[in-house]
């Protein structure tokens, strides 16, 4: 019940509360595949104009592939961690080269691309062609940690396999895209790192660390 409780009320919740975001006026898998590698170490609000440009200047899996790397890193510039622009370009390359331009949706196939892991295969798989797979990041790690009372180290692989698990477990059938997001969004607009806003959570009511006061304890975080 607890589950089936959370996973109806985040549903919910997002769908009336989704802020409209440029990627989520798509379901192209390259178009979410850019969102996704840019929003990994930056901000939402930082990502926007970014995104904007990059899909405005190489449009297609074609177009990014045949471009000069230097002019890639140069619409990357001001977002940092370059091998991502590196990386994502190589893994481009490979699916225009392989699979004729269309991105993978199968887990295998996605996972080999250079620079995709788990989290970002989730993504792509959910969001761009709704598969049930989990996409387990920082965020959604805090609202299961909090939310089940997991006070397992988020820093150990067994961790996050048991979150990849739990989350995946949690998709309501045919959802998988919106669910997903809906995650990321509780994590970054209410379930927050300091301060969480729990008033205005959907899934209070049943939050194990909120009943026990904890939800400034989680996720537990040991240095590595
Ligand atoms: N952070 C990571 N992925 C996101 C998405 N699809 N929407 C909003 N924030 C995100």
């Amino acid at each position: 019940h607890k589950q089936q409780y959370f996973s109806t009320e985040l549903l919910s919740w997002y769908l009336r509360h989704r802020r409209d975001l440029p990627w989520r006026r798509s379901k192209n898998p390259y178009y979410i595949w850019i969102s996704e590698v840019m929003l990994q170490q930056t901000r939402v609000d930082t990502v926007i104009p970014y995104f904007h440009r990059f899909v405005e200047r190489f449009p297609t899996v074609q177009a990014l592939a045949e471009a000069p790397e230097e002019d890639v890193l140069k619409l990357w510039e001001g977002l940092g961690y370059y091998s991502r622009a590196r990386n994502l370009q190589g893994a481009v390359r490979e699916v225009h080269e392989r699979y004729e331009g269309t991105v993978p949706n199968t887990k295998a196939e996605i996972s080999s691309l250079r620079g995709v892991g788990p989290y970002t295969a989730g993504a792509i798989l959910s969001i761009a062609y709704n598969k049930p797979e989990p996409a387990v990041d920082g965020n959604v790690m805090r609202v299961l940690s909090r939310y089940f009372l997991i006070e397992e180290d988020i820093m150990k692989p067994k961790t996050r396999i048991l979150m990849e698990k739990l989350a995946q477990k949690l998709i309501p059938e045919g959802t998988a895209g919106d669910f997903n997001q809906a995650l990321m969004e509780l994590g970054a607009m209410v379930c927050k790192p300091r301060s969480p806003i729990c008033l205005t959570c959907p899934v209070m009511e049943h939050c194990a660390a909120r009943e026990a006061g904890m939800e400034e304890e989680l996720p537990i975080k040991k240095k590595a």
